[in-house]
């Protein structure tokens, strides 16, 4: 790894001192949420999310920062300054069974890159934050702290989210201690975040395969996701000609099939049917109602919305054939985000004058700096995923790439402070 002095930096940052102080760090978060088989579940608005931000809390404290907490949850850690801040973060909730390195990578290399720059004077303050329930798994649409901070999700919105188990959002953070009824006063003012950087794991194969150890993300794909309850009848499993059954599972699985079809002809899109729920489930009997979900990513709007139309409409084709009833519900919807180019710009300087090699790429998945580009200039910047396996035990990256990425990220922030235009 490259141990090239940033330009301007007094201190000159040691990479393996840093890379040993992240390391020491996702150890310490590693020891919140563990599965007893190996992997993470720091399940959004639950209480192991809320100990690893108190964790974020108490480094950001040695540090000197002021923490804060929203009703909602995002924690945020604040080096004092007046006027439109620099903010830098991700989040630590996982899905379950996840890795520890998706979301937390982000943090820590914050908490890094604010080290970095204790020494150095900046115009803007600096905030760190780290994000509430961005994983989608619980409650099936992502990025709820974020979008309550920037003004895209309010009280009703986490009322009416619901996990498997019928707990809303809502309630989820109530039961954690957090005050999602004064959800309003975790809106950013206007014009209040100067600009936004977040560090995360790739999650995909493209670094390792080209061999380099950054990337800049220009674009972050959408996501589209319907849930489709296909009813059938239960009946039978031995006594039930072929013929006169209304398989819901069969249905179901000719769909699923289609799925990937339609998604494989696709230039761009990707789709996944990630959760899968038979009725009655039993082996002596014909599934009478199947349930599933549909997520479609993709970094044209377009192309995303047709192949979820074009599945609705196989699933509409295979219902009536079948005789089944087919209903679907919305999930959620979110076109592609493009970030800001000049902010990308800083961050490709940043990364030269590092002497990091990088490479500009998409997004496949989502991120809370998506739902930031709304409100604030933002950008993204990429570790390697080892093999590009990510929401699973197996997600590693190695500490000497998250500290390179932690050094480029210092360095971007340090330009950010001095480019005003950046806040265009
Ligand atoms: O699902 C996603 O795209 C992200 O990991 N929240
Ligand atoms: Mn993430
Ligand atoms: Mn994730």
């Amino acid at each position: 790894m490259a141990a090239v002095r940033p330009a301007g930096h007094d201190a000159e940052p040691d990479p393996s001192r840093l890379a040993g102080s992240i390391a020491r760090r996702l150890r310490q978060l590693g020891g919140i949420g563990q599965d007893p088989g190996g992997g993470w579940s720091r399940i959004g608005f639950t209480r192991a999310e809320r100990e690893a931000h108190e964790l974020f809390a108490s480094w950001a404290g040695e540090m000197g920062l002021e923490v804060s907490r929203d009703p909602v949850g995002n924690t945020y850690a604040r080096r004092p300054g007046s006027g439109p801040t620099l903010m830098t973060g991700s989040h630590l909730d996982t899905v379950p069974g996840g890795g520890n390195f998706d979301g937390a990578a982000g943090v820590v290399a914050a908490i890094e890159a604010a080290s970095l720059l204790a020494s150095e004077s900046l115009e803007h303050p600096l905030t760190l934050v780290c994000f509430a329930c961005e994983e989608g798994a619980r409650f099936s649409a992502p990025c709820l702290g974020s979008r309550v901070a920037t003004g895209q999700l309010d009280r009703a919105g986490l009322q009416a989210l619901r996990d498997a188990g019928g707990t809303s959002a809502f309630q989820a953070a109530l039961d954690c201690g957090l005050r999602p009824q004064a959800a309003e006063e975790a809106v950013w003012e206007p014009g209040s975040v100067a600009a936004y950087l977040e560090l995360h794991i790739e999650q995909g194969r493209v670094l390792q395969e080209a061999g380099r150890p950054i990337g800049i993300v220009d674009t972050i794909a959408g996501s589209t996701r319907v849930e489709i309850t296909l009813t059938g009848r239960s009946d039978h499993s031995g006594a039930t000609p072929m013929g006169l059954r209304r398989d819901a599972l069969v249905a179901a699985a000719e769909v699923v099939a289609h799925v990937e079809r339609a998604a494989r002809r696709s230039r761009s899109a990707v789709a996944t049917v990630g959760r899968l729920e038979v009725w009655p489930n039993v082996v002596t009997i014909i599934p009478g109602l199947v349930r599933f979900t549909l997520d479609v990513r993709d970094i044209d709007p377009l192309r995303q919305r047709e192949l979820v139309d074009d599945v609705l409409e196989q699933a509409s084709r295979v219902a009536s054939r079948r005789g089944l009833g087919v209903a679907v519900r919305p999930l959620h919807d979110q076109s592609p985000f493009v970030l800001h180019y000049r902010v990308r710009e800083q961050l490709a300087r940043a990364a030269a004058e590092v002497g990091a090699g990088y490479r500009v790429m998409t997004s496949g998945a989502g991120h809370d700096a998506g739902y930031v580009s709304a409100v604030a200039p933002t950008g993204m910047l990429f570790v390697p995923s080892r093999d590009g396996i990510s929401h699973s035990r197996d997600e590693w990256s190695d500490v000497e790439d998250i500290a390179l990425g932690a050094m480029v990220l210092a360095r971007a922030l340090h330009r950010l402070d001095r480019t005003p235009e950046a806040e265009a």
